[in-house]
């Protein structure tokens, strides 16, 4: 992708930002609760059977569509214990992040929709990427992130997706994880989740992928977890 086409991108996102302001506000609002129970869902690889952390390497990200088959998530293997903490709100309110599962605490899961303008990896181009500890954003000179270079949000994976800088006003939503006899569930999302957003602005993308919207809601009882660029054909890191 040029620049050019990242711009026109980037135009689109804030259009329709422009068209969901209202809701966004409202959904903050009425909002009382900062986590939502979904479908308890196994991770699974692409062979069927169930991931296991140990294939998950360190410092590196993987798919996975949750809570929807529709909306991404990164899997994240952070190499470092991830303890749970309370994220502050810019509206006052307070949630709990759970923290990571594993032998080590250290693996999270994010809902990969930016809460900035809802950025996500499509099948052609992702904006929204993790950088690992091992290289460094030439914008930011951050590592150890989840970078939009839409308009450069940065948001911490150590730190329950919070804001490091730019111009997101909600922290990326966590992916609730529980890890049984060795097997790895999603059991909901925690933080402002962007799904209500996310399907307003991409409703006719969505229906072109899978037929209609309830299609792309459907929730599923297995979810399979690939390498980044088997879903994705350019991670464009800035
Ligand atoms: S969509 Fe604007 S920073 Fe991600």
């Amino acid at each position: 992708m040029n620049r050019r086409d990242i711009l026109k991108t980037c135009s689109l996102f804030a259009v329709g930002s422009m068209f969901n302001l209202f809701k966004f506000e409202d959904a903050l609002a009425v909002e009382g609760s900062y986590f939502k129970k979904y479908k308890k869902t196994l991770l699974v690889k692409e062979d069927g059977t169930p991931l296991k952390e140990t294939d998950i390497q360190s410092n590196t990200a993987l798919l996975f569509f949750y809570p929807y088959r529709s909306t991404p998530c990164y899997i994240i293997n952070t190499g470092r214990e991830v303890k749970p903490l309370d994220i502050k709100l810019n509206n006052g309110s307070v949630y709990r992040f759970t923290g990571g599962i594993g032998s080590k605490k250290g693996i999270v899961a994010y809902s990969a929709i930016c809460p900035h303008q809802w950025s996500y990896p499509t099948k052609d181009f992702s904006l929204l990427n993790y950088y690992s500890s091992k290289e460094k954003s030439e914008i930011t000179g951050k590592s150890g992130v989840i970078q939009c270079c839409a308009h450069i949000s940065v948001f911490d994976p150590i730190n329950g997706g919070s804001i490091v800088e730019g111009p997101a006003e909600f922290p990326l939503a966590a992916v609730s994880l529980v890890m049984e006899g060795g097997s790895i569930y999603a059991t909901g999302i925690i933080g402002k989740d962007q799904f209500s957003e996310f399907f307003d602005l991409y409703k006719s993308d969505m229906i072109e992928q899978f037929g209609s919207l309830e299609k792309a809601k459907e929730e599923m009882d297995k979810t399979v977890v690939m390498e980044v660029e088997k879903h994705v054909k350019e991670q464009i890191k800035c």
